[in-house]
């Protein structure tokens, strides 16, 4: 079986505002509905859980028919709550999708499930353009090989038992878990990449909100 987790709890403390970002109105629909709408018509998943504040839930969110549950005090730990909620088989596929990627498409969420499917674990990735350089204040420690550094997107697919290994040994400070592949990579196990979509990006302030309107139409 196929699953989703939709993180969406957060505060949205970098875009600021009084609308928390994933609630957004983006050409008459949410960020998260955008989400909810590629996903449900992907016909990929059984089921599709949104970690979120259930009392921020409104009938608009609960017509899409997945599940909603309360998110977590970390993106970590809002996840981890949507693994428990959906108890999966060691070999069925969870599919991660931020609810602050509102370009988000069919193709590529399928792209992710299928080669999650053969090799367990799969992030999609898109190339860096700048230079990159590794700074210590403000000034410049050295310039760093970009064609070995890419930029991670999501969704991110994992088989179920390997996210089961990762929430039986994380710990301490579970914020460091910037997302669920580096979980995984500490565990030594292998994740690989997929082409991510330029277009996919995540809404992390005004201006992204701007730039993820335009993408929606072209
Ligand atoms: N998220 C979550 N639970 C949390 C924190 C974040 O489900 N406790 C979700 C966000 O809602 C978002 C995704 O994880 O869809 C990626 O997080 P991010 O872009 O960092 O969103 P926020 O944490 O809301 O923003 P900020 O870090 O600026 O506060
Ligand atoms: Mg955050």
């Amino acid at each position: 079986m196929n699953y989703a987790i939709i993180p969406a709890a957060g505060t949205g403390t970098r875009f600021g505002g009084q609308v928390k970002k994933q609630f957004l109105e983006l050409k008459g629909r949410s960020l998260l509905e955008w989400v909810l709408d590629e996903f449900v018509e992907s016909g990929v998943f059984s089921k599709i859980v949104v970690c979120t504040h259930l009392n921020e839930v409104s009938d608009r969110l609960k017509s899409f028919g997945v599940d909603f549950i309360e998110g977590g005090a970390t993106r970590f730990e809002s996840i981890k709550k949507g693994f428990e909620f959906l108890s999966p088989q060691t070999d069925d596929i969870i599919l991660i999708h931020d609810a602050a990627r509102p370009v988000i498409t069919k193709e590529l969420i399928k792209q992710v499930a299928q080669r999650t499917s053969e090799l367990g674990a799969v992030i999609p990735v898109t190339a860096l353009h700048d230079t990159i350089k590794e700074v210590n204040g403000t000034q410049v420690v050295r310039t760093i090989d970009r064609s070995i550094l890419k930029a991670v997107q999501t969704p991110q697919g994992f088989k179920a038992a390997y996210l089961s290994a990762v929430y039986d040994s994380a710990r301490g400070d579970l914020s460091r878990y910037t997302d669920e592949a580096k979980a995984l990579e500490e565990l030594g196990l292998n994740v690989y990449t997929v082409p991510g979509d330029a277009k996919n990006i995540k809404v992390t302030t005004a201006e992204d909100l701007k730039l993820a309107e335009f993408y929606l139409d072209n």
